[in-house]
């Protein structure tokens, strides 16, 4: 996941590769939620492991529910339920910025309150605090139930608890339909709790939303041994004596709404073979899969089976769109994106619901396509989108609501529209980790499957003698902007410490070339593996790293392990220290570091570091090494250290790790086009 305050996108040309989705937000809090009243434990397979489900399953284990990890390689819980009764009267329940916890907890709550007793406070971020929740308290009333409003009326926080008077279920029960589904959802999944002696009947005022949400509340509620009768959709019974039984097992389905952000990437940039998602398909309970009619409708050519879609381009550039997206609420966000890559203007309608979501998406959408060009009417209930005449790099604001970062991350396709001419600009995505709230690792499965020429991606170097800072630096900036580091110093030192392990002489150029153009090794934050082992501690040795220098001269040696190095040239960017990145291994990078500092400033660090590590070390000793070093590796032949003409020095004598990091983030951001 990326937790950096942005991630910036190149621009991207390409993508062809399978994916597997995260499994659905909706079905799974949903099925934690009925798995924690039901009788019985329940195995739940897929479960999405994000921020939303979290906080679900942080209040059934409040709530007394018991929650183990499922057996299998795919993320799951076991969970034993309440059998319909409270073993925890009163609690106080945080539940993030998760609607689909909020609503539903709340009946549920309620109701089971006002049946056996108890206080609940539930509350969330102030976002939720601002999502309107009225509709399903004035249902609730009614009935009997008693709720305080702890903030704003109409609002999270609430308060609910025993009331004056028994349950009242007698005459029907009315909820309106027209501001979010999840208050119906949330009453549908409450109330078989209480649906004893007489049934139970809902009905709904003014004009039902987001339909295909209601459908899989009641698929599920089947699967719990709930069967609700329907007529249309305004009147919704609960048969008498309904009680949820557990089905034993249950797996998630991939998340729909998740899906429309491959569907409409295959629909741009899938020209050499298709994008494969797999996890959800054809037959999926979830409204969301109604947006591969949408994306065919705009040109993408989708085949869909059990489990599985595949999308090609087809028309290009895409074709724009007159469509009601009441029953694709979530995922017509993304056709807003997709209406950046189409000839004529989109209008996208019935998305009223927008408003009351993780932040007033209409309002938000319309300011962020704007920045990169494109022209935009927002309604109260629509979005026309024309595309940009010219697109302008832009730093999107994600309003810490998932899904603009997800969908905007597919302007960086810019490029590949016939006015853009290859060229294409760049997008920032700040905020990036909000994306947790449904696909923590959206960005990463994004970039397993685009291609994109590794000459296009961006790189940083940091050049510079023993000691200066740079892999520290390094490290930190790769850090502060997400991308990728590559210590090519710990690449020498590795076939240093290979060629001492297998008694290859530092003379024998052929053998020592031979081992470094097979050297088994991964990097990743923290480690450093030679064949299967971790190394970090044996390559900080200083004879390891006087034995690099000695095999770093060596031109058969640097040949061999060029490919290896240029390998980490991956999206989203790299960040590569050394000797030689500016000059030859990157010499076309974006930007160049020389950092350097006095040579009584780097034994002090470097002494430091050892006595840190427990080393004792004389500073002289350590100054006199150091100056050795430094004179090998400027006067060997090939790659000697030096900084490249177009290398911006920095003598950080004087500087903290801080100031240096500092120094070099702020060079790169005068670099960029936001
Ligand atoms: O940065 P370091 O101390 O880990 O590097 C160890 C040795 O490897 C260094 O003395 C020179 C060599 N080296 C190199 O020649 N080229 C690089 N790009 C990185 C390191």
């Amino acid at each position: 996941m990326f937790n950096t305050p942005f991630l910036d996108l190149p621009p991207l040309l390409g993508a062809a590769g399978s994916v597997r989705l995260p499994g659905s937000k909706s079905i799974s809090n949903r099925v934690l939620l009925l798995a924690g009243l039901c009788e019985g434990t329940t195995a739940i397979h897929q479960l999405l492991d994000s921020d939303d489900t979290q906080v679900m399953l942080a209040a059934l284990r409040t709530l007394g529910c018991k929650v183990e990890a499922a057996s299998g390689d795919d993320y799951g819980v076991r969970i034993s339920g309440l059998g319909g009764r409270l073993q925890v009267r009163e609690a106080a329940l945080f539940l993030g910025n998760a609607g689909t916890a909020m609503r539903p907890l709340t009946a549920v709550l309620a109701l089971l309150a006002t049946l056996q007793g108890g206080r609940f406070d539930l509350s969330g971020v102030q976002r939720m605090h601002e999502r309107p929740i009225g509709d399903l308290v004035d249902a609730l009333r009614p009935l009997g139930c008693r709720i305080d409003y702890l903030g704003q009326e109409g609002y999270p926080p609430l308060r609910l608890q025993t009331g004056a008077a028994p349950l009242q279920i007698n005459a029907p029960i009315c909820v309106r339909g027209d501001v979010s589904s999840q208050f119906l959802t949330a009453l549908l999944m409450a109330l078989p709790l209480a649906a004893q002696a007489s049934p139970v009947v809902i009905d709904v005022t003014g004009e039902l939303i987001s339909r295909p949400y209601i459908d899989i509340t009641l698929k599920l509620l089947q699967r719990f041994g709930i069967e609700v009768m329907r007529e249309g959709w305004s009147r919704f019974t609960i048969p008498a004596g309904s009680r949820y039984r557990s089905p034993g097992e249950i797996h998630v389905e991939g998340d729909a709404s998740s899906a429309s952000y491959f569907i409409a990437l295959g629909a741009i940039a899938a020209t050499a073979g298709p994008v494969r998602i797999e996890g959800v398909g054809a037959a999926s309970i979830q409204g969301d899969v109604g947006f591969i009619d949408a994306a065919r409708a705009m040109g993408a050519h989708v085949e869909a089976g059990a489990g599985w879609i595949e999308v090609r381009r087809a028309q290009w550039p895409l074709r724009a769109i007159d469509l009601d997206c009441n029953a694709i609420p979530d995922a017509a966000m993304t056709l807003a994106v997709m209406a950046l890559f189409a000839t004529g203007r989109t209008r996208l309608s019935g998305i009223a619901s927008w408003r009351v979501k993780e932040t007033d998406r209409i309002a938000a959408m319309a300011i962020e396509l704007r920045k990169l060009g494109a022209t935009v009417v927002a309604g109260d209930d629509f979005l026309e989108v024309t595309a940009p005449a010219a697109w302008q790099a832009a730093s999107i604001h994600t309003y810490d609501d998932h899904r603009i970062a997800m969908c905007f991350s597919l302007a960086a396709f810019n490029a590949l529209l016939p006015q853009q001419a290859a060229a294409g600009v760049a997008v920032r995505i700040l905020e990036p980790r909000c994306v947790a709230k449904t696909f923590p690792d959206y960005f990463e499965t994004l970039f397993s499957i685009v291609q994109t020429p590794a000459a296009r991606i961006p790189v940083i170097t940091i050049d510079g003698p023993s000691a200066s800072g740079k892999g520290t630096v390094a490290s930190a900036v790769a850090g502060a902007l997400g991308y990728h580091l590559l210590d090519s110093g710990a690449v020498y030192r590795a076939t240093a410490l290979a060629a001492s392990r297998s008694g290859i002489a530092l003379d024998d150029e052929t053998g020592l070339a031979g081992l470094a153009a097979s050297l088994d090794l991964v990097c990743s934050a923290g480690s450093v593996r030679l064949d299967g082992f971790e190394v970090m501690d044996a390559l900080r040795d200083e004879a390891v790293g006087a034995m690099a220098s000695k095999v770093a001269a060596l031109p058969a040696v640097r040949t061999a392990l060029l490919r290896l190095q240029l390998s980490f040239r991956q999206l989203p960017g790299l960040v590569a220290d050394g000797r030689d990145m500016g000059t030859v291994i990157f010499d076309k990078a974006d930007l160049k570091i020389f950092l350097t500092a006095s040579a009584a400033t780097r034994a002090r660090r470097r002494q430091a570091q050892l006595i840190e590590a427990g080393i004792s070390a004389n500073i002289d000793t350590l100054c006199a090494e150091l100056e050795m070093r430094d004179a090998r590796d400027k006067t060997r032949l090939v790659a000697p250290l030096k900084a490249a003409e177009d290398a911006v020095l920095l003598d950080n004598s004087f500087l903290s790790i801080e100031q240096s990091v500092a120094a070099v983030l702020d060079i790169w951001e005068q670099r960029r086009p936001f």
